[in-house]
């Protein structure tokens, strides 16, 4: 309690220094986020210094200068400049401390995190010591609760569907079943919306976990062989179960040759699409802004078609879940 008091009482008024780090998995876009907050920050006379491998950079120090040069020819780049990583000590209170501390050590006066929530979680812990964040949501898998959208989403999803759309061409040619496993942690969005764009018989999330029925899977292969469909795509979200062993069983079971590809971390890379870009570089902008109007502890989202910003620890508190309609309508579309 004593060092908190201490940071916070610490702490300038004024913002003369921002820093920036991205933390947790990489996701396309988020160097158009960092590209932004530099060049706004800039801008508007403030100096600007990038922590390199997130928290875990943050924890060693990892500090340098980031002029309006340096993120330069980025913006297209896949990945983050600044490099990632997951930081275990910054979950212990000794961690976070110390973490603010080097904030305060190095001038940082506030804070910019691009990640998902679990980096939120560490920003938040910061906030609490007297940083000043701002939270971007960076993450291929969309399970951020105060935002319709996430940095590296679009072209995590795009990548995603073009390469199912080249298994179902093998498939459909063998008369096989595929099931790809997509990325998403705990969440199923990109399952989802591969399976509508990519026209899947079946999508298996996290969400849905409860009800895998897999006698029922393999008897709909069955009749959908029967109905004279070429193929059958089912879409697996990590997390819902072993897709090479669930390939194995249903290929016994039915009899119909079946392949399972792990689609892997060639979802995270690539050059970011035109949205991410675009929604990355107003989100960066925006972080700047809301911390210069003296706005912070929040997370910007985009809601409805606007962008917005919460508080964080509203936002932290926020659930998300799968839009049962949307789940209703690729059943329906995978007759
Ligand atoms: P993401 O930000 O993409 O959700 P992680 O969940 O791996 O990725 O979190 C990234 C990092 O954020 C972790 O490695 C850790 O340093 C920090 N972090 C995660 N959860 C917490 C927490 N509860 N408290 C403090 N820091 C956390
Ligand atoms: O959070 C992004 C994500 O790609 C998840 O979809 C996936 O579960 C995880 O990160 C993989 O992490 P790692 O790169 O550490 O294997």
């Amino acid at each position: 309690m004593e060092e908190k008091l201490r940071v916070l009482e610490e702490m300038e008024d004024t913002i003369r220094t921002i820093g920036v780090l991205t933390s947790g998995g990489d996701a396309p876009g988020m160097n158009a986020a960092i590209r932004a907050v530099v060049r706004t920050a800039l801008s508007k006379g403030l100096r600007v210094r990038g922590i390199r491998r997130g928290y875990h950079g943050l924890l060693r120090e990892e500090i340098i200068d980031l002029s309006a040069r340096d993120v330069s020819d980025t913006i297209q780049r896949g990945g983050t400049i600044l490099q990632t990583a997951r930081c275990h000590s910054m979950r212990s209170p000794e961690g976070q401390q110390k973490a603010a501390a080097i904030c305060k050590k190095y001038g940082i006066d506030a804070l910019v995190v691009i990640g998902g929530d679990g980096s939120f979680a560490g920003a938040q812990k910061l906030a609490e010591l007297g940083v000043r964040v701002i939270g971007l949501p960076g993450t291929i898998d969309l399970d951020i609760a105060c935002t319709d959208y996430t940095i590296g989403f679009d072209t995590a999803v795009n990548t995603a569907m073009e390469a199912i759309d080249k298994v179902r061409d093998t498939s459909t040619s063998h008369e096989r079943c595929s099931i790809i496993e997509v990325m998403g942690r705990g969440a199923g969005y990109l399952a989802l919306w591969c399976g509508i764009a990519n026209g899947a018989e079946r999508i298996l999330m996290p969400e849905e976990k409860d009800d895998y029925d897999e006698q029922e899977l393999i008897k709909d292969i069955m009749a959908n062989k029967k109905r004279g469909k070429k193929n059958y795509i089912i879409i697996n979200a990590e997390g819902v179960g072993d897709t090479i062993n669930m390939a194995k069983r249903i290929e016994e079971a039915t009899g119909i040759e079946t392949r399972a590809t792990i689609l892997g971390h060639m979802q995270r890379g690539g050059s970011p699409t035109c949205k991410d870009r675009v929604y990355a570089s107003i989100m960066g902008a925006m972080a700047v802004e809301l911390l210069v109007q003296g706005k912070t502890n929040r997370v910007v989202g985009y809601r409805n078609g606007q962008f917005v910003d919460y508080d964080m620890n509203e936002a932290l508190s926020m659930k998300k879940e799968i839009p049962q309609e949307q789940y209703d309508i690729a059943k329906v579309l995978a007759l």
